[in-house]
């Protein structure tokens, strides 16, 4: 008898589970997703500019394809199916259903106009249609993106991309048009802790100086290390951590080129 598996999620985790489970003998493998469309967030969250990473979903076309898999979009667990409905017909129930929601800031003035949480934008300019009739105001000269991870990385990247570099992607049509439009001239990005700290990883950042229409500026005082973060660096911080201080470094060294 086949072992029947219910998988929740159609995002990377979701997709491996069922790779997973197909190469075993005797699985059958449904994977349920509430919206109509698979991949999670590499279609919704990875940036547009970013292609390659995209084609990651060839291996998860790959799996669709096996005969013992079955997809089921537009169906939402708690709103379209109960668990205990799947727990009747399955085996056994896969959760993979990733984080939904944005981190709040707790901050006053966190709702106020103007103020955005990443996930919105994010699905926004990807054409998540839960998100396609947001609206951001980009006629405001300076943006500042709060954190200093990949995510605001790719924010900061999309608000000053060149039209031309945003017109070959795949970003959705509203947000082409939009970003086009923009007025934006300044990102800031603002991190709590130093850049030995930071969580964006290397090549994002050395992305940042290839940019067509923007300079990445870094203020030299920002890059000097306290005593405690120079110690931390050296003892355990890791080559990551160096190679993103020695490059921050490094571009607040460099001219602006007047892009
Ligand atoms: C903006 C952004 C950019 C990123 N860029 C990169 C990158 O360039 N490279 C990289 O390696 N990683 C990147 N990541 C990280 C990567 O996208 C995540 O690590 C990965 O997608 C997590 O996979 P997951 O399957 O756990 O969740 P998700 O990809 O979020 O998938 C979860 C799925 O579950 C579905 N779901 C949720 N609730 C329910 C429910 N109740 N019923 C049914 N289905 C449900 C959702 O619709 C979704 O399809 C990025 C993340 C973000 C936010
Ligand atoms: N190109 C890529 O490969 C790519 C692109 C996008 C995303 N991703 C991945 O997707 C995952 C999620 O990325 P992410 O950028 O959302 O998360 P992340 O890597 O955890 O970074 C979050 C950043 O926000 C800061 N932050 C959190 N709460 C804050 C607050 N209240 N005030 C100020 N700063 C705050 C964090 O600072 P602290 O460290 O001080 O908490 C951190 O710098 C990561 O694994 C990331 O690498 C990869």
């Amino acid at each position: 008898m086949a072992v029947r598996v219910a998988v929740v999620g159609s995002g990377p985790a979701g997709f491996f589970t069922s790779e997973e489970l197909l190469k075993q003998e005797g699985f059958e493998v449904d994977l349920y997703d509430a919206l109509p469309t698979p991949f999670g967030l590499v279609r919704a969250g990875v940036a547009p500019d970013h292609p390659k990473i995209k084609t990651v979903t060839r291996r998860y076309e790959k799996t669709a394809q096996a005969p013992r898999f079955r997809f089921f979009g537009g169906v939402e667990l708690g709103a379209d199916v109960k668990r205990n409905e799947l727990l009747e017909r399955y085996h056994a129930v896969v959760y993979a259903v990733g984080t939904r929601d944005d981190n709040r800031l707790g901050i006053a003035g966190e709702d106020r106009r103007g103020s955005h949480a990443a996930t919105e934008f994010v699905a926004w300019y990807n054409g998540h249609p839960e998100h396609a009739d947001s609206e951001f105001d980009l006629s405001a000269r300076t943006a500042v993106v709060v954190g200093n991870g990949n995510v605001a990385l790719d924010v900061a990247r999309m608000l000053v991309l060149d039209p031309s570099e945003v017109a070959v992607t795949d970003t959705a049509d509203h947000a082409v048009d939009a970003l086009a439009r923009a007025r934006v001239e300044r990102v800031i990005v603002l991190g709590r802790r130093g850049p030995a700290q930071s969580a964006f990883t290397t090549p994002e950042l050395l992305e940042l100086a290839e940019l067509r229409a923007a300079d990445v500026v870094v203020d030299p005082g920002e890059v000097e290390l306290d005593g405690h973060s120079a110690e931390w660096l050296e003892r355990e911080g890791g080559a990551m951590a160096r190679k993103k201080v020695e490059i921050l470094q490094d571009y607040a060294a460099r001219t602006p080129a007047g892009k």
